[in-house]
C-alpha cells in the first residue's frame, strides 16, 4: 500500500494535458462484449480501473491489446460467463457488464458488488430494469445468476437517475427485441459517449443528453473504433488543487461545458477563469472566499465525484459553507480526516456538514478511505504547511494516472512511497 509524501505550500503553475474518462471508459469497454468484433478505443486513461476492466475481458475470453493509451479488444472468442468475484469486488462498477452479457450469451453470472465508503449502493434498478425486459434472475449468498431466451424491449421509468442502471439497460436494449424506453434516465455526459460508441456500432439510440432514451433493438452490432472524452473529474480536481494552492494551470484537452457548474463555483470564490473550446485557464490567489451552499446534484448538477475535493478548498476559504451531498448516503468519509489537518468541518446527520474556512491546515497523516476522499486529501496535503501523508495511494491509482508526476510538472512537492 503506497503512501502520498506532500510538501505543502508550494503554488501550482504550468499546463496539464487531461485524460480520457475513466466513468466513460469503464461502460464502454463492457459494451465491445456485444459485437463479437475487433474495437480499438482512443484515449483510454492508464488507471487500475481499466486494468481491473481489461481483466475482466480476458478472463471471459476476449483478447486485448494496449499501446499506450490505445486499447484493443477483440471479443470474438468469449467462452465464459462468469464474472470472478475477486474482480467485481475490486470494482463495484463491474456490475455493467451484466447488460451486455446478457444481451449476448442470453446469460451472466457475477457477484454482488457489496457496500463501500459511500454506503449502501444497491443494485436494485438494474435488476427490477432486467427482470422487467424478461431476465430471470437468481441472488443466493452475494451471488447473482441471469439468464433469458430473450430479451424484449419495454417502458422502463427510473425512481432515481442512477448513471450505472441507465447505462445497464441501454447496453442491454441494443440487442434486445422491440423499442426500449427509459424514463428519468441520467444524462452524465459518460452515457452520451457510451452512446455515440453504440452507434458506431450500429445501435438504433434517441435521446442522447436526455433524461428519455428510446433504443431501437437490432440483430447484431460491428466493429467500432472510438474516442474516449475528457475526464471531467480528473480536470475538476486539478482546477480544485489549484484553487486551494494558489498559481495558475492551464487544462487542455477538456469540455469547459462538462464542468461548467464547477467553473461557476470557483469563480464566486475568486478564481480567474477563462474558458476555451477544448481548454481552461485557472488564476488563483489561494485565498478564496467560500460560497453559502454547494449541493451535489445529477448532471449537469455539482457532481458527487467532486464534493470532498470541494470540501477540502473550502476548508481553506474564509466563511461558511454549508454542505448537502444527496447522490449518496454517506459520502463523508473524508471529513475526519480533513479534521485532524485542522479543518472546522461540522457533520450534520449523514448527507449535509458545515464547513468554517481557516486560515491553515496543518501537514498530518491521514487515510484515502475512497478514490475522491484520497484526492481531497491531497488537495487538503498541497495547501497544508508541512508535511502531509495520504495513506493508502491504492484508491487514488483506480482513478488518476500518473498524478504525481502530474502534480510535480506543475510545481507541487509531491512523492510516492511504496
Ligand atoms: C457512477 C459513477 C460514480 C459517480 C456516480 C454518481 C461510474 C463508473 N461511476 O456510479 O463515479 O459517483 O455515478 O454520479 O460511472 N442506486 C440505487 N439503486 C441502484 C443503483 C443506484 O439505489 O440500482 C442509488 C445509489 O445507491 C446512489 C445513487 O443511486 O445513491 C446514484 O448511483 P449511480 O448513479 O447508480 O452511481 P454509479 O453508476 O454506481
Amino acid at each position: 500500500m503506497g503512501r502520498y509524501v506532500i510538501s505543502g505550500g508550494k503554488k501550482l503553475k504550468g499546463a496539464l494535458r487531461v485524460n480520457g474518462s475513466k466513468n466513460a471508459a469503464l461502460p464502454i469497454l463492457a459494451a465491445t462484449v456485444l459485437n463479437g468484433s475487433i474495437n480499438v478505443l482512443e484515449n483510454c486513461p492508464k488507471i487500475s480501473d481499466t486494468k481491473t476492466a481489461l481483466d475482466i475481458l480476458r478472463h471471459i475470453g476476449c483478447e486485448t491489446e494496449s499501446e499506450d493509451k490505445v486499447l484493443i479488444i477483440n471479443s470474438s472468442n468469449i467462452s465464459k460467463t462468469e464474472i470472478p468475484e475477486e474482480l467485481v469486488k475490486k470494482m463495484r462498477s463491474s456490475i455493467i457488464f451484466m447488460g451486455p452479457m446478457l444481451a449476448r450469451f442470453k446469460k451472466v453470472t457475477l457477484y454482488y458488488p457489496g457496500g463501500c465508503e459511500l454506503g449502501k449502493r444497491p443494485i436494485d434498478l438494474h435488476i427490477s430494469a432486467f427482470r422487467k425486459m424478461g431476465a430471470e434472475i437468481e441472488e443466493e449468498n452475494g451471488k447473482i445468476e441471469c439468464f433469458c431466451e430473450k430479451l424484449r424491449g419495454c417502458d422502463i421509468e427510473l425512481d432515481f437517475p442512477s448513471v450505472g442502471a441507465t447505462q445497464n439497460i441501454i447496453l442491454a436494449a441494443v440487442l434486445a427485441e422491440g423499442t426500449t424506453i427509459i424514463k428519468n434516465g441520467a444524462k452524465e455526459p459518460e452515457i452520451a459517449d457510451l452512446c455515440r460508441f453504440l452507434i458506431k456500432c450500429g445501435a438504433e439510440i434517441e435521446g442522447i443528453g436526455t433524461s428519455e432514451i428510446k433504443i431501437t433493438g437490432v440483430k447484431n452490432l460491428k466493429a467500432a473504433t472510438h474516442k474516449i472524452i475528457p475526464d471531467r473529474i480528473e480536470a475538476g480536481t486539478y482546477l480544485i488543487m489549484t484553487a486551494a494552492a494558489g498559481g495558475k494551470i492551464t487544462l487542455e484537452n477538456v469540455n469547459p461545458i462538462h464542468i461548467s457548474p464547477l467553473i461557476d463555483v470557483l469563480s464566486k470564490m475568486g478564481c480567474k477563469i477563462k474558458k476555451y473550446t477544448s481548454s481552461i485557464t485557472l488564476k488563483s490567489t489561494g485565498h478564496l472566499i467560500n460560497i453559502p451552499f454547494v449541493q451535489t446534484l445529477p448532471y449537469p448538477g455539482i457532481p458527487t465525484d467532486i464534493q470532498p475535493q470541494l470540501t477540502a478548498l473550502s476548508s481553506v476559504a474564509r466563511g461558511l459553507c454549508r454542505f448537502e451531498e444527496t447522490i449518496f448516503e454517506s459520502r463523508t468519509a473524508h471529513i475526519p480526516e480533513l479534521i485532524k489537518m485542522g479543518a472546522d468541518i461540522e457533520l450534520n446527520g449523514n448527507c449535509e456538514f458545515t464547513v468554517k474556512g481557516v486560515r491553515r491546515l496543518r501537514g498530518s497523516e491521514v487515510f484515502a478511505r475512497d478514490l475522491r476522499g484520497g484526492a481531497a486529501l491531497i488537495t487538503a496535503g498541497l495547501c497544508a504547511d508541512g508535511i502531509t501523508v495520504v495513506d493508502n495511494s491504492s484508491h487514488v491509482e483506480r482513478g488518476y494516472e500518473d498524478i504525481v508526476e502530474k502534480l510535480s510538472e506543475i510545481g507541487a512537492d509531491i512523492t510516492l512511497k511504496i
